[in-house]
């Protein structure tokens, strides 16, 4: 896991992004894809960066499934919640995740180990029904083969 970024290091990263509402996605995704999640400081340095208020990027944090305040687990399956996916029996696969993991959706182990996330449609709709675990695809799920990648992602199998 990543340890936790500095102000200073925050600041240097969207040192290039002007005052305006329009970059505060862009800046927030930047940390993100940087650290895997949003701190409080983070929201701070957008907040003063863009020329806005920290409760205004917060509420962009909250409002959007995409973004996390908290570390990744070890391994993340995300879930895609797309058309092409729901289409062929993409809620299946969500409930048989959710029940051998043993956690909703957004969910995580106490160990941090693992977790379950909404994603959203990433072009591969070929492959669907599918997941993402730690970004790479595993698609053409059917209900077994999500038991199975479940089991071994707690390592129970
Ligand atoms: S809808 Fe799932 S990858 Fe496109």
């Amino acid at each position: 896991m990543k340890a936790e970024p500095t102000t200073q290091e925050l600041r240097k990263l969207v040192a290039d992004f002007r005052p305006g509402r329009g970059h505060v996605m862009p800046a927030l995704h930047r940390i993100q894809d940087t650290y895997g999640y949003i701190t409080r400081k983070a929201i701070e340095v957008v907040a003063r960066q863009l020329n806005t208020t920290p409760a205004l990027v917060y509420g962009t944090v909250s409002f959007y499934d995409d973004f996390r305040t908290e570390p990744p687990p070890e391994t993340e399956i995300k879930w895609c919640s797309g058309p092409a996916c729901h289409m062929r029996g993409g809620d299946r696969i969500r409930r048989a995740l959710e029940a051998e993991l043993n956690m909703p959706m957004g969910g995580h182990s106490d160990d941090h180990r693992y977790g379950l996330h909404l994603g959203q449609c990433n072009g591969t709709c070929h492959e669907a029904p599918q997941v993402w675990v730690n970004e790479k695809v595993v698609g053409n799920l059917s209900v077994v083969d999500a038991i199975h990648l479940a089991r071994r992602v707690k390592g129970s199998e």
